[in-house]
């Protein structure tokens, strides 16, 4: 195995326990499923690349495809994130929700340009997808206390120690016991290690994606 794809296993094996066989076998699902990779790919191409030239690939393919295994593991009934931008970690997941048939996404985001987050997702999946604009500090505390328990929490919004530390301590509360707290960029500020630390768990890292399995 090379590294980056044992980094991986290791990642979503101390998430979620899952071993060597099952969490391959979703990493080729994904990297198999052609009407999903045709359609980011048709969007990215057709519409993003003329109308948003400068765009970056979000969360990025490959810690896409570790949301996709962890969805498809946890076999989520609810998942949040905030922070959706063009909509790479948005597409992913949802396409773990629909292959999973089951589950719905919800996703705040602070209108990265104006009616345009998540353009990158693919139109089949967008059936499981509620998409909240505004900031998290305002859309996170009422949508929580309407679900009441949520299975997986994705930070991906505004990478400052007050946001992020703010993000984890709501979802942390409504999380279910062997639900998932996620986060991108740990690597922005000491929030992701402070908050491991406060609930006394060890956090599991991958690159700048930090992961809390909560008992
Ligand atoms: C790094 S991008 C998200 C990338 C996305 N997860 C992906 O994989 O494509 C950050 C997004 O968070 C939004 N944002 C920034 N501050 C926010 C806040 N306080 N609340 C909610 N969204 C915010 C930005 O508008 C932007 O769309």
């Amino acid at each position: 195995m090379y590294n980056k794809q044992r980094s991986v296993h290791s990642f979503i094996r101390g998430l979620t326990r899952a071993d060597y066989a099952e969490i391959q076998g979703y990493l080729s699902e994904i990297a198999e499923n052609n009407d999903f990779n045709a359609s980011l790919e048709k969007n990215r191409t057709g519409y993003g690349r003329n109308q948003f030239p400068g765009w970056g690939w979000g969360i990025g393919m490959t810690l896409g495809t570790v949301l996709y295994t962890l969805c498809r593991k946890v076999k989520p009934d609810v998942v949040i994130e905030t922070g959706v931008a063009s909509g790479v970690s948005s597409s992913y997941i949802l396409c773990g929700l629909h292959e999973n048939n089951n589950g719905v996404l919800y996703s705040i985001d602070l209108s990265w340009r104006e009616g345009q987050s998540g353009w990158l997702v693919p139109d089949y999946l967008r059936y499981r997808w509620q998409l909240i604009m505004g900031r998290s500090s305002d859309k996170l505390p009422p949508l929580l206390g309407g679900l009441k328990t949520i299975d997986i929490f994705l930070h991906d919004s505004e990478h400052t120690y007050q946001n992020m530390l703010f993000e984890y301590q709501a979802a942390w509360t409504h999380l279910r016991p062997g639900g998932l707290l996620l986060s991108h960029n740990i690597d922005t500020n000491n929030a992701f290690p402070d908050f491991c630390e406060s609930v006394g768990l060890k956090g599991h890292v991958l690159d700048n994606l930090g992961g809390l399995l909560k008992n």
